[in-house]
């Protein structure tokens, strides 16, 4: 696109920056296939990107980022592939949560964790409650993640409340749907991107992106870098968002 080639550097305006992206990290496996690599080594790689994203995320100065790791539809692969994703993710939450802790980085998980092997879930807690306070980027990791699910498991917890008499069914508003969902802690994502050129949401934050805007990019998750993100972030600068006003 001419348009493309003009801009050189993808120059964001500072005071239109999102305060929540949302990333559907998807491309691995090809990633890894083009390179005749298993696909274990696509998700290796998909690992190191974020690594790299969340630093970039932190320094433009964005607030949170909510990034799809693995859905509650991906326990459908093969057990292989299942048993690597989820060593990578021990591997991952040990070795860069010190380095996350450094730079302020708040870490945080949605998705049903009580599915995960109980070592995961035990790591999860503690680095849950390690950066609690930190006050920089909020990374928001979704594993065993569906948004259907999430919705099932809000529903139970207030219907729960009404049944013990805490909360009358007609005063259930959206907002009270908003707070008992994983994401209570979080404003709506203003950007959600998926990579890989996939144009599909799979199930992934369903309430919470009614006013979403989409980018979507053909690189493949491990190839995505700064430059990436800016030019996703830039062309949602340059979007018109109307909310159904006028
Ligand atoms: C995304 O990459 C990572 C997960 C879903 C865990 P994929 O593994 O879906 O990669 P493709 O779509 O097969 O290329
Ligand atoms: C979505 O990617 C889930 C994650 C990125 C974790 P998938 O690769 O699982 O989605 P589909 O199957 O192409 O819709
Ligand atoms: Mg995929």
């Amino acid at each position: 696109m001419f348009f493309e080639k003009e801009v050189k550097e993808y120059l964001l305006n500072p005071e239109k920056m999102p305060k929540h992206i949302a990333i559907i990290m998807d491309g691995n496996g090809r990633w890894a296939k083009k390179r005749a690599l298993p696909r274990k080594a696509g998700h290796k790689a998909g690992a190191e990107a974020l690594e790299n994203i969340i630093s970039d995320a932190n320094d433009l100065g964005i607030q949170h980022l909510t990034v799809y790791a693995f859905s509650t539809e991906n326990w459908k692969r093969s057990e292989e592939e299942v048993g690597a994703i989820m060593d990578l993710l021990r591997q991952y939450l040990k070795s860069h949560f010190k380095k996350f802790l450094k730079n302020n980085v708040r870490l945080d998980v949605i998705g049903d964790v009580t599915r995960l092997d109980a070592d995961i879930q035990e790591q999860i807690l503690e680095i849950t409650e390690l950066s609690k306070e930190k006050t920089g980027l909020a990374v928001h990791i979704a594993l065993n993640y569906g948004g259907r699910d999430e919705l099932r498991r809000a529903v139970t917890k207030i219907a729960q409340a009404a049944a013990e008499g805490k909360l009358h069914p007609s005063d259930i508003t959206e907002e009270t749907i908003s707070m008992a969902l994983d994401t209570a802690a979080a404003p709506d994502p203003e950007l959600v991107i998926r990579t890989s050129g996939e144009e599909r949401i799979s199930n992934f934050l369903l309430w919470q992106i009614a006013y979403s805007e989409f980018y979507f990019s053909d690189v493949l998750w491990p190839d995505f870098d700064k430059k990436e993100l800016q030019k996703a972030i830039y062309y949602y600068q340059n979007r018109d968002r109307r909310f159904g006003g006028r």
